[in-house]
């Protein structure tokens, strides 16, 4: 394995942010990745998956570990069912494209995800009404203190809206290293209540959808709003959709009554906090060579050479806007480093 010094991450974050890292190794075994943790040479180290969902706002005077372990396996297959472990370092994607090649059912609504299957646990990965727990079975990570492989079953993982254990008190303690998916071989469980999806696809003239046409109405829908990285510097959604309490959410109503909202229980209310920035004010603003998206106000843009802490203000910025407006807290879903 090489450790190389001084390493551009420009590459390596889709927000497109130039920073260097101080040491950089690209880790393609568990052995190797146990190796580097053994070791005092490096104290810092930090973990880099494909960089989708991180704000890079200095250099990272770390040891970077691009994980880079690749690999799928066919675990079982039985009637209507296939258990498949993928190894972290894979891409999302290219994932559930070979999912779907395989005619394997369950990820589809989750295709054109950026990011690595090793990081794909850690938020929770969701979109179009599927989250990566309807299918995830559990995953294998390195424990950081013992070096040990532990085994987290869905329900350790404690999962829930862009959160799990990995976002909370096992947060730097773990390094996943594979994922274990059950998926589906002949009856496939369509999900197509999401509004965006049926209109796609009864604009495809498509009746009776697969889930190769459910693929292709999702990544439709993603390619019309949301910025391609490699075009437009970007890490999807910078902020969450806030939670209210009914009370909260019964007053921010009779401000702004025509404000859009998902009921999530009896006493929670989902808000989406990309209108509540569009009424703020800022969809499509430009502040030189960064800004917000003009399709998407939740997405934060690098139009190119922007620095992580100009991106940081405009987020900061943002969200004291929303607070003065609406009373409302949103939270970065992007990790600030
Ligand atoms: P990175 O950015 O590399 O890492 C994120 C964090 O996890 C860092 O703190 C890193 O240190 C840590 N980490 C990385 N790998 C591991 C590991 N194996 N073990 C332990 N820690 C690790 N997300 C959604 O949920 N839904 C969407 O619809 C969605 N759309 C997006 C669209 C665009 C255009 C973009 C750019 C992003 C989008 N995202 C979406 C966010 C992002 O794709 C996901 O959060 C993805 O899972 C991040 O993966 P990554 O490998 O790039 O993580
Ligand atoms: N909206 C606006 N203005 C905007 C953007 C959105 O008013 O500029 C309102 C509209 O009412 C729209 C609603 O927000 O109907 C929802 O918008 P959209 O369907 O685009 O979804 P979102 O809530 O903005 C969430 C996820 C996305 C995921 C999509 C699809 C979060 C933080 N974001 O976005 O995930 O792809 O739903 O399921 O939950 C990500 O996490 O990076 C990400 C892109």
């Amino acid at each position: 394995m090489q450790i190389q010094h001084n390493i551009s991450l420009k590459s390596f974050n889709t927000f497109g942010i130039d920073v260097n890292a101080k040491h950089f190794a690209s880790v393609t075994s568990v052995k190797d990745l146990k190796s580097i943790f053994s070791s005092d040479e490096y104290p810092q180290k930090f973990i880099l998956g494909g960089g989708s969902n991180m704000l890079l706002t200095k250099d990272i005077d770390a040891l970077v570990i691009h994980l880079n372990l690749k690999g799928k396996t066919i675990v079982s297959q039985l009637d209507n069912e296939v258990l498949i472990e993928c190894n972290a370092g894979e891409n999302w994607h290219e994932f559930v494209l070979w999912t779907l090649d395989n005619n394997f059912g369950g990820l589809e609504n989750l295709s054109l995800i950026p990011g690595n299957v090793g990081t794909s646990p850690i938020q929770n990965i969701g979109a179009y009404g599927v989250e990566l727990k309807d299918t995830f079975v559990s995953c294998k990570a390195l424990n950081l203190e013992t070096l040990q492989i532990e085994t987290f079953s869905n329900k350790d993982c404690k999962f829930g809206y862009r959160n799990s254990i990995f976002k909370q008190h096992a947060k730097g303690k773990f390094i996943i290293v594979s994922v274990l998916f059950k998926l589906t071989t002949t009856k496939h469980k369509l999900h197509t209540n999401y509004g965006a999806i049926s209109s796609e696809l009864e604009k495809m003239n498509i009746e009776h959808p697969t889930i190769h046409d459910v693929s292709k109405a999702v990544i439709a829908i993603r390619e019309s709003k949301l910025p391609n990285p490699k075009e437009i510097g970007n890490s999807g959604s910078f902020f969450k959709n806030p939670i209210l309490s009914k009370k909260a959410f019964i007053k921010l109503q009779e401000n702004f009554p025509e404000v859009p909202h998902y009921n999530i229980s009896e006493t929670e209310i989902k808000v989406p906090a990309g209108w509540l920035i569009e009424h703020a004010g800022f969809k499509g603003k430009i502040f030189g060579n960064y800004g917000v998206h003009k399709k998407q106000a939740l997405v934060l843009v690098n139009y190119g050479g922007a620095s992580g802490r100009e991106i940081l203000k405009l987020s900061q910025l943002i969200q004291s806007t929303v607070l003065r407006i609406f009373d409302i807290t949103i939270e970065a879903e992007v990790n600030i480093i």
